[in-house]
């Protein structure tokens, strides 16, 4: 159990990624791009470094660095588990979530038929909506969940509308990439099985922000890329056992039939699932650095959120204070801190009718990183009519930020507002 842990040593994050030390126009770099991929903590650059100088090998081989690569594998898989809250050979890894997703709803697709239908949503990433709407080939129905667009939150009453017993999988986002909306994915997970569908749960975005428990969630599946909680660029699946025993990948035949191992098609990058135990570690020292003597690993997971969820809380309040002060800003999302556990630290703006690019630009030259465009959410940048107009400035915040930081973009902001 986690309670009480101390508030988080930002000198001793900050120390653990090298990154952060960058120097831009005289400048310190400040990383609020971390949506489309955070920075890394050295513990994982180590151990991605002394796998392939030490024990770099094919698996299965009856030699001593084989057995290592195997077992480097399942340490990955035990770490993923806890990270998860499942078990090992619920863990599948893949070259990123988009592939993972492709492969899997392929192989949902063979047991659908013509007129069965799946539920998708506008506030989702390509990456939750392609795959599945790839099935249409195959004469099955995408219907699409809608948001209310004041505060881009999911229309849940619109979701549940569009389920029924026709429906065999809901692919729902766990957070938004854009505007940083948590969705209720509990709650769709019930009702997605109350009409007897498969829950299909994004994580990507949610992984950095906040614990997971798939357990609780009782979701079918939950995909997350390790890259985007301070891992290398891979991508990782949660899958229920049953689900993985019984769907059958596209595979090629000398590969095991065993599960998990038949979802990962040919040769992984095993220096990078090496990696992914690493940051799993990273956030496990994390915890026990706020809460000493905390028992496993997974409750040292849990111990690492308890102290960065507040954290990130308390920078986000400060941004949004200052960024709904900005003439002629527009907001995109939940602004009312009374309903921050909506939404996670990641907002997306824009600024009279300034091109994104253009302030993306204008900070990129001050040091400060930040995205603009539609991050591939491109229902939601279409239903908010920002597409055409070069979507939003997204700025992304994780734990390794600092107040200091988010008055650093603000004032950026503010002297640009007044160019
Ligand atoms: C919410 C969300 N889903 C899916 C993806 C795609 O992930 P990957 O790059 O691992 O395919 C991203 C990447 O930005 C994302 O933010």
């Amino acid at each position: 159990m986690v309670h009480g842990a101390a508030a988080l040593d930002t000198a001793w994050v900050r120390a653990q990624f090298p990154s952060l030390q960058l120097r831009v126009n005289g400048q310190a770099a400040v990383y609020f791009d971390g949506p489309a991929g955070t920075q890394v903590p050295q513990q994982v650059t180590r151990a991605m470094q002394e796998y392939l100088l030490r024990h770099n090998a094919n698996t299965g081989g009856a030699f001593v660095t084989s057995r290592q690569t195997d077992a480097g594998i399942a340490a990955a898989r035990e770490a993923m588990a806890d990270f998860f809250h499942c078990t090992a050979d619920e863990v599948v890894f893949g070259q990123n979530m988009t592939t993972i997703t492709f492969a899997l709803a392929r192989a949902i697709g063979r047991e659908l038929k013509a007129g069965d239908e799946i539920v998708v949503t506008t506030l989702d990433h390509d990456a939750n909506v392609a795959p599945w709407r790839a099935l249409e080939e195959r004469g099955v129905v995408v219907r699409q969940a809608d948001i209310r667009a004041t505060d881009c939150t999911l229309d849940l009453e619109d979701l549940r509308g569009k389920l029924n017993s026709r429906t065999k999988v809901v692919a729902v986002g766990y957070a938004s990439n854009a505007v940083g909306t948590i969705n209720p994915v509990a709650e769709i997970t019930k009702w997605a099985h109350a009409a007897g569908a498969l829950a299909f749960i994004d994580a990507v975005h949610y992984a950095p922000h906040g614990a997971i428990d798939v357990r609780t969630l009782d979701c079918d599946f939950l995909v997350c890329s390790p890259y985007k909680f301070f891992g290398p660029h891979m991508g990782t699946l949660y899958g229920k056992r049953e689900h993985l025993e019984r769907l059958r990948p596209y595979k090629v035949r000398p590969a095991s039939d065993l599960f998990p191992d038949r979802w990962e098609t040919g040769t992984q990058p095993h220096e990078l699932i090496v990696g992914i135990t690493a940051a799993v570690e990273y956030l496990a020292e994390l915890g026990r650095q706020c809460q000493p003597g905390i028992g496993t690993r997974r409750d040292a997971l849990l111990a690492a959120y308890t102290a960065t969820v507040p954290y990130e809380r308390k920078l986000l309040t400060a941004l949004i204070a200052g960024l709904l002060e900005i003439p002629g800003l527009a907001f995109y999302g939940i602004t009312d801190p009374a309903r921050f556990t909506e939404r996670c630290s990641t907002v997306s703006v824009r600024i009279g009718g300034h091109h994104p690019t253009e302030i993306a630009t204008y900070l990129g030259e001050r040091g400060i990183f930040t995205w603009d465009g539609n991050f591939y959410a491109l229902n939601l940048t279409e239903r908010l009519g920002v597409q055409e107009r070069g979507g939003v400035l997204r700025i992304g915040l994780v734990h390794y930020n600092t107040v200091d930081e988010v008055e650093r973009v603000l004032a950026a902001l503010r002297e640009f507002a007044r160019i």
